[in-house]
C-alpha cells in the first residue's frame, strides 16, 4: 500500500519522503509546485535510490486526488500542502483560506470517496496565540491571530469535527514547533523564494555573503538576553516523528480515533544564541541590527514534549549544533537552492 504525500516536494515533505522510502514504504507525492521545485525529488531518488512516483496536481482539484488515490492504491495520506508565510496571508488572505481550508475539504472528500480515512496533517504551534505557560502543552488555549494560523486551526476542527461523526476516521494532528536543518547529504533542504521571513534561512543567506545583515527583530522581549525564543527543532527528527504517528495511527481505535501532539524539542533557543550557534557551525561572522519587534511576534515559544513521548514513542535526538552546521552544508553545497538544476 502507499502512502499519499500532498506538498512532498516541499521542505518538510522532501525530508518526508525520505524517512518513509528509506523505511521501506511506498510513496506518490502530490504538489503543484507553486513553491517548490521537481528537482527535490530527484535529489530524493539519489538519496534513497529509490525511484519517487508523482503527480502534479493541485490538491483543490479533487477528480485529480481521487484518480491517484485509486490508481496508486493509496492506503493514508500525509498532507503538507498550503501555504506558509504569516505576512504573506495578512496580504492575500483568500489564496491562504483556498489552499489550505479548500484543499484539505477537498483532499477529505476525495478520500472519503476512496474509502481512505487515515491523515496526519501538518499543523503548528502558531495555533497557541500568546502563550499563557510554558512549556506549551497541547491542551493549552487555542487562538489565532492571522489567516494563516486561522487557516491551520479551522483544518484542525475540521479534522475534529469528522473524527466525531465517523469513527472510521484516522487522523493525526501534528503541531510543529521552528523546524530548520537540512539532510545530512545536503542534497534537500530550505529552499525560500525571494527574501526568506524565517529565522534560519536568513542567517544562513548573511553567513554565505547573499545578504548584508541581520535583523533581529526586538532586543526588549522579557526572556533572558531580550530577544525573541522559539524551539527550534531539526527537520529529519521531525520527520521522524512522522513516522512514529503514523506507526501510531494503526493503533488507534474506533473510541480514539485521532491524536494530537506537539513535535518540538522541549528547549528554546533565543535568536542571539542562533546567531552565535550559526557563527560556529560556519565559521562565518554574521554581522546584525536591532530593528523593532515584528507585529504578532511573541517573547517565547516551547513545546511540552510527553504527549509525543507517550503517544509516538518518538523524542527529537539532533541539538542545535546539527540544525546549523547541516542548514550551512546545504547552502555551501546548492548557494542557488535548486534553481541552477531546474534548467
Ligand atoms: P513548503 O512551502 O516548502 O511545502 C509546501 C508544499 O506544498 C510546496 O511544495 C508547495 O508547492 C505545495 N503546495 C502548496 N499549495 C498546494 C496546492 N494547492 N496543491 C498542491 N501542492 C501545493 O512548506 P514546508 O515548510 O515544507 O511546510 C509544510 C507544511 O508544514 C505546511 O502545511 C506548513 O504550513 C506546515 N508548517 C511549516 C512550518 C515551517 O516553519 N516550515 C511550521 C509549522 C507548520
Ligand atoms: N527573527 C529575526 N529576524 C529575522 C527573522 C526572524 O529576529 O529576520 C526572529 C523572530 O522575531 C522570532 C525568531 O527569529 O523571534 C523566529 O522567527 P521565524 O520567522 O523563524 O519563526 P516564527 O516563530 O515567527 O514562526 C515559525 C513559522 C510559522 C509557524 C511558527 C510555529 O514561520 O509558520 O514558526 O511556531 F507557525
Amino acid at each position: 500500500m502507499t502512502i499519499l504525500i500532498t506538498g512532498g516536494a516541499g521542505y518538510i515533505g522532501s525530508h518526508c519522503c525520505v524517512t518513509f522510502l528509506e523505511a521501506g514504504h511506498d510513496v506518490v507525492v502530490v504538489d503543484n509546485f507553486s513553491n517548490s521545485s521537481p528537482e527535490s525529488l530527484n535529489r530524493v531518488a539519489s538519496i534513497t535510490g529509490r525511484k519517487i512516483a508523482f503527480e502534479e496536481a493541485d490538491i483543490r482539484d479533487r477528480t485529480a486526488l481521487e484518480r491517484i488515490l485509486k490508481t496508486h492504491q493509496c492506503s493514508g495520506v500525509i498532507h503538507f500542502a498550503g501555504l506558509k508565510a504569516v505576512g504573506e496571508s495578512t496580504e492575500i488572505p483568500l489564496e491562504y483560506y483556498a489552499n489550505n481550508v479548500t484543499g484539505t475539504l477537498e483532499l477529505l472528500a476525495a478520500m472519503n470517496a476512496c474509502d481512505v480515512r487515515q491523515l496526519i496533517f501538518s499543523s503548528s504551534a502558531t495555533v497557541y496565540g500568546e502563550p499563557q505557560f510554558l512549556p506549551l502543552t497541547e491542551d493549552h488555549p487555542l487562538s489565532a491571530t492571522n489567516p494563516y494560523g486561522r487557516t491551520k486551526l479551522m483544518i484542525e476542527d475540521i479534522l475534529r469535527d469528522l473524527a466525531a461523526s465517523d469513527p472510521r476516521w484516522r487522523f493525526g494532528i501534528l503541531r510543529y514547533f521552528n523546524p530548520v536543518g537540512a539532510h545530512k547529504s545536503g542534497l534537500i533542504g530550505e529552499d525560500p523564494r525571494g527574501i526568506p521571513n524565517n529565522l534560519m534561512p536568513f542567517v544562513s543567506q548573511v553567513a554565505s555573503g547573499r545578504r548584508d545583515q541581520l535583523s533581529v527583530f526586538g532586543n526588549d522581549y522579557d526572556t533572558r538576553d531580550g530577544t525573541g525564543v522559539r524551539d527550534y527543532i531539526h527537520v529529519v527528527d521531525l520527520v521522524e516523528g512522522h513516522l512514529r504517528a503514523h506507526e501510531a495511527l494503526a493503533a488507534l481505535t474506533d473510541e480514539t480515533n485521532s491524536f494530537t501532539v506537539n513535535l518540538g524539542t522541549g528547549t528554546g533557543y533565543s535568536v542571539l544564541e542562533m546567531v552565535k550557534a550559526f557563527e560556529r557551525a560556519s565559521n562565518q561572522k554574521i554581522p546584525y541590527e536591532i530593528a523593532p519587534r515584528r507585529a504578532g511576534d511573541v517573547a517565547e515559544v516551547y513545546a511540552d514534549t510527553k504527549a509525543a513521548e507517550a503517544k509516538l514513542n518518538w523524542s527529537a535526538e539532533r541539538g542545535l549544533e546539527d540544525m546549523c552546521s547541516d542548514t550551512w552544508n546545504w547552502a555551501c553545497k546548492n548557494p542557488k537552492g535548486y534553481e541552477a538544476s531546474d534548467g
